[in-house]
């Protein structure tokens, strides 16, 4: 008897979400980020932010020219590689999903932006920040967060016009993101008089740079620039302090702007001569941040890093495209993100005509009792 009505109750359960998944046509959004290897901290941030999205309006219920349908996001994950980003990109194109939120890096997002574009697919990004990505001619490819012009220009002005420093040290770690922003901050640093007193390299699996720290020492610059990710930038900060560089200020974009940054400087002094950028409003000052934040935290506690209000946005103003368009075809809906004015989390999105948010602001960070703390 007992077996019998499980039959018959699973029969019901089956039968009533077919009648669903019948009735509401299913609307695909990828995310890709690093979700795997020494980057997947920031890739879960990214990932739960989309997912939170995709659950809020699945709840409310979204309707697309008079019909209701379902958000499923199709979650991949690029390793921070640019080859897995393309292959990725392709992946989703022909999976026909609907739109893409991602990816996370520079490094991964130029290449894969090329495969996008060419099977017609929109794809929002609220965390690659290399400029590069929008001046490539395409109509598809938006940014929700400002780019490395902002933010590598920004935190020169600061060590110049502010700290009044004279010498700094260059590092990246020849990624396109890391290499781009090292370039905006040496070109602006050196227009506001500070002299380059050495460039050193690195890359985005290294741990160990006490050999270009111990050369970059004997050059005593007032600062070192970083271009590159926490990962690398945590053990720096704990290297600079073996070596005795208490001192000397040390400055990075958003890539070493995360919460993970104070945990893989693992206790170092050197964590409070950190001076961040990230680009866009503190949370604080976000038009919905502080509520969101809260239930961020409590549907994924301890895993906010950086993005995930920007990839929470790119969800939502995809399908405010696909709403007005009356849509989710991309080719149809794909325009009309050209003229969104999507009231986010994060800000007010509208886009210049290549595709970059306007008016984006910036935020300068240093970490106080290792944690981060706005400085505007
Ligand atoms: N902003 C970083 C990049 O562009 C994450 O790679």
């Amino acid at each position: 008897m007992q077996v019998k009505l499980n039959v018959i109750v699973g029969a019901i359960v089956t039968m009533a979400a077919f009648a669903v998944s019948a009735q509401d046509a299913v609307v695909k959004i990828g995310h890709v980020a690093p979700m795997s290897g020494p980057q997947a901290h920031y890739g879960k941030d990214n990932e739960n932010g989309a997912r939170m999205a995709v659950d809020d309006l699945n709840a409310k219920g979204v309707m697309i020219d008079g019909k209701k349908v379902k958000l499923e996001l199709m979650a991949e994950d690029d390793a921070a590689d640019p080859k897995q980003g393309t292959a990725v990109a392709t992946k989703l194109c022909d999976a026909k999903v609907n739109g893409v939120v991602g990816h996370l890096n520079s490094g991964t997002t130029i290449p894969a932006s090329k495969v996008y574009n060419g099977c017609g697919l929109p794809m929002v990004t609220g965390a690659a920040t290399n400029p590069t990505l929008t001046q490539q001619g395409f109509k598809n490819v938006f940014r929700i967060i400002a780019n490395d012009n902002a933010l590598g220009a920004g935190l020169a002005l600061h060590a110049a016009n502010n700290l009044k420093l004279k010498k700094v040290a260059i590092i990246d770690d020849r990624t396109a993101y890391g290499q781009g922003i090292a370039e905006v901050f040496k070109k602006t640093a050196q227009a506001r008089g500070m002299e380059v007193v050495a460039e050193e390299y690195t890359n985005d699996k290294a741990t160990d740079f006490m050999a270009i720290l111990t050369a970059i020492k004997g050059k005593n610059p007032d600062a070192i620039f970083f271009g590159g990710m926490d990962t690398q930038g945590g053990p720096m900060l704990r290297q600079m302090e073996q070596l005795g560089m208490n001192n000397v200020k040390y400055f990075g974009g958003d890539g070493i702007c995360t919460v993970k940054l104070a945990e893989n400087a693992g206790g170092a002094k050197t964590l409070a001569n950190v001076i961040c950028a990230q680009g866009g409003a503190s949370i604080d000052k976000m038009p919905g941040g502080k509520a969101w934040k809260a239930r961020y935290d409590a549907k994924f506690p301890g895993q906010f890093q950086v993005y995930s209000p920007y990839t929470y946005d790119a969800v939502g103003l995809i399908v405010d495209a696909m709403q007005r368009a009356k849509s989710s075809d991309p080719k149809v809906y794909g325009p009309a993100l050209f003229t969104a004015d999507y009231k986010g989390v994060t800000s007010v999105i509208q886009f210049e005509g290549d595709g970059e948010l306007k008016n984006p602001a910036m935020t300068l960070y240093v970490y106080k009792d290792g944690k981060l703390a706005p400085l505007n």
